[in-house]
């Protein structure tokens, strides 16, 4: 039963009822006694469970939920939110990686285009000073929820303008996308900007990733930078084995 497992309220105790029960699931979310991607009852089961009004249930639970220990689902429920496991390892776009874990990716664009290489994107992608390259800059979503920030310049031979760019720049790109990458990997703090375009609370934590993506050819074809935030991310890594 849930309530045996989250733990009942204590009556007498000091403060409003809704936040003795939102620190019960918090509590019982952190010790992994619901687990992630686990369904809560609906509001109205758990109003009658904890002896109280379904106001209570809903303050509780919208607290967890701007916490983003909660998710809800439009039309499906309340979720123990799931973090991302990422293997950072693996050469899947964004866009295979949400749909391979059943999650629907989308962006939204901040800028893109084309414009002549900075310094750094021309020892990036080996190319000589004053050659074109196309930029995009996204917010990458899964599920509606904000997940990364990514830039990718690409030299412009192999994409010639950025509107040639629908759901996926790997799927644009086809046997021209990377294989093979080299990457940097820091935690940063975002600063007020990146929170905005996130949509989250600050001051909040973000692992940046810098990639410079070879193509089957060898040619390196994508200078990227992520920035992924921290609490929608755990890293996953297997290392040696047989
Ligand atoms: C991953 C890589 C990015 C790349 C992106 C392409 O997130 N880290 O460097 O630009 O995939 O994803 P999509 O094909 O969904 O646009």
């Amino acid at each position: 039963m849930f309530v045996e497992r989250v733990g009942r309220l204590i009556a007498g105790e000091p403060g409003p009822l809704y936040r003795q029960l939102e620190r019960k699931l918090c509590d019982a979310i952190d010790a992994r006694i619901l687990a992630p991607g686990e369904a809560l009852p609906p509001e109205r089961d758990l109003a009658a469970a904890y002896h109280v009004s379904r106001v209570t249930v809903r303050k509780a639970i919208d607290g967890l939920v701007d916490a983003r220990l909660l998710t809800r689902r439009r039309g499906a429920g309340t979720y123990v939110a799931a973090p991302i496991e990422k293997n950072f390892a693996n050469l899947s776009s964004f866009t295979e990686d949400m749909e391979g874990r059943g999650r629907t990716p989308s962006s939204s664009w901040i800028t893109r285009g084309t414009g002549i290489v900075t310094p750094e994107e021309a020892l990036a992608l080996g190319l000589s000073p004053g050659s074109a390259v196309t930029r995009l800059s996204r917010v990458r979503h899964a599920d509606g929820i904000s997940m990364a920030i990514e830039q990718s310049s690409i030299p412009a031979d192999i994409l010639p303008s950025a509107d040639a760019v629908g759901a996926s720049l790997y799927a644009t790109l086809g046997a021209a996308r990377p294989v093979r990458v080299l990457q940097r990997l820091r935690a940063v703090l975002l600063d007020a900007e990146e929170i905005a375009l996130l949509g989250i609370d600050g001051p909040a934590a973000g692992l940046l990733i810098e990639r410079r993506g070879f193509a089957a050819s060898g040619r390196a074809v994508e200078f990227a930078r992520s920035l992924y935030r921290g609490d929608g991310y755990d890293i996953v890594s297997e290392l040696g084995g047989s």
